[in-house]
């Protein structure tokens, strides 16, 4: 049976480093893995008065998505250093206390691009709080910090550096083990 992870990035710009980076990792993934990207331009900003009746449609199926799937994958951008509005916006509607916390042990797998040389270190850090406090099993180890991304890309903006490709599918095995681990 097949590992369902669903892969989301902190950005909502069409050439998004971090969208290269999620769509690279879910056209490499392995056969024993079903990966589906969530896009969350259509997540509203959050309001505890829209979760009163229950989640607003775009937000019950972004949650949906994220309960069904045994791991979660999220590359995230850094804004002055720090986590992107639009990601930390759906992780507060995903860890809900009013409605259901979809985030609470679920396998989850951080990483992120930026063309600084840090490659999204502090907001990683963050997200990685965050999801820690929804009650996330966030893998630890390895770290993804991809610098310099905008070197690491072709013309028609594949990623092409052999380092960050090698470095992505090692990491998506861990992962793997991460979640198998888990749910033991
Ligand atoms: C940035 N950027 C940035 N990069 C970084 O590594 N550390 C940072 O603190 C910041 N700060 C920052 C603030 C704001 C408001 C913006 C818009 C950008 C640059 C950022 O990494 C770059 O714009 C990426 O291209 C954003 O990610 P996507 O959209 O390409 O995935």
């Amino acid at each position: 049976q097949q590992l369902k992870m669903i892969g989301i990035a902190g950005s909502l710009r069409k050439d998004s480093f971090n969208k290269i980076i999620l769509r690279h990792m879910a056209e490499q993934r392995p056969d024993a893995v079903d990966f589906s990207i969530y896009d969350l331009k259509h997540i509203p900003l959050f309001n505890g008065d829209l979760e009163v009746n229950g989640d607003p449609e775009t937000v019950m199926n972004f949650k949906e998505a994220v309960e069904k799937a045994d791991g979660l994958v999220i590359v995230t951008p850094e804004y002055s250093h720090g986590v992107p509005g639009v990601l930390k916006n759906a992780l507060d509607w995903a860890a809900s206390v009013t409605n259901q916390n979809v985030l609470d042990n679920k396998p989850a797998f951080v990483l992120g691009a930026s063309p600084s040389p840090l490659g999204t270190a502090f907001a990683q850090a963050q997200v990685k709080q965050t999801l820690t406090a929804a009650g996330a099993l966030v893998l630890q180890q390895p770290e993804l910090y991809i610098g310099g991304i905008q070197n690491k890309l072709d013309k028609a903006g594949n990623l092409t550096d052999e380092k960050t490709r090698k470095a992505l599918g090692q990491s998506m095995d861990t992962f793997i083990h991460w979640i198998q681990k888990m749910n033991t």
